[in-house]
């Protein structure tokens, strides 16, 4: 099915309306860029940390986990460079008082590279002000007005630990979680006795102050991190039929783009996307961002991103580092780590000396995703409409008859608009927008609800009266002839089974649908569903994405089957209630295969 053109606001309301995801604080009017996950956010958030830990930690051999704090010593954020580089270049119009990125107004302001490369901070230093003589901003994309000079700003959060509000207790919730696993980097090998490569996964919060949040929780100021470091022998000390950092690299880049595949993203909605030389962070050698093709204007964006990290960040918190190295890459000397996060290599032999064993700095590789925003392409990926039934012609009457009113109306108004524009009413180009997909929806009936449905909703259709009753009337018909199903990986779906009975007075169908639901629940998420007839409580379940339902009927009482609905085709089969478990578990293992 194609995306409906205003997916993503329809996405966005869903959310609301079925309990994925509020905004944060709501009766108090919200909080900048922070969200909450309702009932069924929560499970499938749940559902995508677990279904990318069973891939990276439990299905391969070279990887454990970690779960560091958010609250660190204020030292890691110094080494690491954010406390100097996690900075944006902030401007405001002074005019409208709206506030922007530098970096993002203007394509003559050229800093050195950001701290997390393209997508996130710029990368400069505030105490250089040949940075700031780069900084060149344009004129208030909103309203023309002219623009403050550019103030630094950290994205970091700031809080105090202990009771005393000064420096010494400062500290910053974590911008990202890969810090907690570099500084463990010894605290893990040692106690796993591991050999290199291999990795560290962790999920947790971070925290960004974002100038410029939005697009629903696609950049928001708390949101949840899946990040891998994956530790590997740097080039010079690779053994015969070793991979290198870059072969690695490639690896994590074709693991993690397949991962996504295997969950149901399309490959028409996924590309890998190579970071320029001008966009990569100061630490990495090459980066390559997964991007997601998002709905509406966002467009391609970045969901995850894998990195290079050399040997900058073990380095950073490292004592005794030799000279060249820091100035290779780029780092001040430590002069408060009591380690050097180094590896001993009891395979290395020196091919000069013929000398055993090396100590140094692994390299690492940084495949690093956002929970939360593939929570997001997950649900853009999943949601689509569909027109089930016909109406007929007796019901389909009077929306003939207002569509055609209003087509007659869009043309007068086409036509004086071209001759004499209203500033305030719609303009010439969404009037014809509204008229031609009206038309084409009105070809298409009885099919076409959807196309009529779309028509009211383009912009400039909320101020025409007539456009506002046909909309009245598709939506009453679409009630009935209409579902809105999250086709979503049934492994994510927050709820994988809900057994229906036919009949809610009919206390045996009652009392046999509990009883079905008492024992899915303990292998799946199942719940049981009484509030409205059948058919409403289908459509509900296909809304929120759950891919089986099963009804318990008068046949179950005579032989003990029930029907297996399945979500996407609609199809049902009978089933043995015997048999329900084990063959909801098989079609969640074989999806995208259907029942
Ligand atoms: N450790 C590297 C790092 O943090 P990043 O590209 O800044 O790299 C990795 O972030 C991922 O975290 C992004 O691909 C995105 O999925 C997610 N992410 C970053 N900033 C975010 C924000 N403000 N809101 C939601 N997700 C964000």
């Amino acid at each position: 099915m194609a995306r409906p053109a205003n997916a993503f606001e329809k996405i966005v309301s869903l959310c609301k309306r079925r309990g994925f995801i509020f905004q944060s604080s709501e009766i108090y009017g919200g909080v900048g860029a922070t969200w909450d996950y309702g009932p069924l956010g929560v499970e499938l958030k749940k559902n995508i940390i677990e279904a990318w830990w069973q891939a990276v930690v439990y299905d391969r051999d070279d990887m454990e986990g970690l779960d560091a704090a958010i609250l660190m010593n204020r030292l890691v954020w110094r080494y690491s460079g954010h406390e100097k580089t996690f900075v944006d270049p902030l401007v405001d119009c002074k005019q409208c008082k709206k506030r922007f990125r530098a970096d993002h107004l203007s394509t003559k302001f050229e800093m050195t590279p950001s701290l997390y490369g393209s997508e996130n901070m710029a990368h400069m230093d505030p105490v250089k002000s040949d940075d700031r003589q780069k900084v060149q901003p344009a004129r208030c994309p909103e309203c023309g007005g002219e623009l403050t000079e550019p103030r630094l700003f950290n994205g970091m959060f700031t809080t105090y630990v202990g009771p005393v509000q000064d420096e010494s207790g400062l500290a910053y919730l974590r911008p990202e979680t890969a810090q907690g696993i570099f500084v463990n980097f010894l605290n893990v090998l040692q106690s796993s006795r591991r050999k290199l490569p291999f990795g560290i996964a962790q999920v947790g919060k971070a925290f960004r102050n974002e100038i410029t949040p939005g697009n629903f929780t696609f950049r928001t100021r708390e949101f949840e991190q899946m990040e891998i470091e994956y530790f590997c022998k740097p080039p010079r000390y690779l053994g015969p039929g070793e991979k290198s950092d870059e072969q690695l690299l490639e690896e994590w880049i074709e693991e993690r783009y397949h991962w996504y595949i295997k969950l149901g993203i399309s490959p028409q909605h996924l590309r890998k996307r190579p970071q320029a030389p001008e966009e990569l962070a100061h630490y990495s050698k090459a980066t390559t961002d997964i991007e997601y093709l998002f709905p509406g204007s966002l467009g391609w964006a970045e969901i995850e991103g894998v990195a290079d990290r050399q040997d900058y960040d073990l380095s950073a918190h490292s004592r005794d580092v030799p000279q060249e190295d820091l100035e290779r890459l780029h780092l001040e000397r430590n002069l408060h780590s009591t380690e050097k996060l180094e590896y001993f290599d009891e395979s290395y032999v020196d091919p000069q000396t013929g000398k055993k064993g090396a100590k140094y700095i692994p390299y690492v590789i940084e495949p690093s995703a956002g929970a939360t925003r593939i929570a997001l392409a997950f649900l853009c990926e999943a949601y689509d409409e569909e027109q089930v039934s016909e109406p007929d012609q007796a019901a389909l009457k009077p929306l003939r008859d207002s569509i055609e009113a209003s087509l007659k109306n869009l043309a007068k108004r086409i036509d004086e608009e071209s001759k004499r524009p209203r500033p305030e009413g719609p303009s010439a180009d969404q009037l014809k927008a509204i008229e031609s997909e009206l038309k084409s929806g009105l070809e298409k009936l009885p099919r076409g609800l959807l196309e009529i449905d779309a028509a009211c909703s383009l912009p400039g259709a909320e101020r025409l009266d007539l456009v506002k009753k046909v909309k009245a009337l598709v939506g009453r018909l679409g009630d009935e002839h209409t579902r809105t199903v999250l086709r979503l990986h049934p492994k994510l779906a927050p709820i994988k089974a809900a057994v229906l009975p036919l009949k809610k007075n009919e206390p045996a169908i009652v009392e046999k649908a509990r009883e079905i639901k008492q024992r899915l629940k303990t292998k799946m998420r199942a719940v049981y569903d009484d509030t409205a007839g059948i058919g409403k409580l289908y459509r509900r379940q296909d809304e929120i994405g759950t891919p089986f339902c099963i009804t318990v009927d008068f046949q179950t009482l005579q032989d003990d089957t029930v029907t297996l609905r399945d979500r996407d085709t609609m199809k049902q089969i009978r089933v043995k209630t015997e048999e329900l478990e084990a063959t909801i578990l098989r079609h969640m293992e074989e999806w995208p295969n259907k029942l």
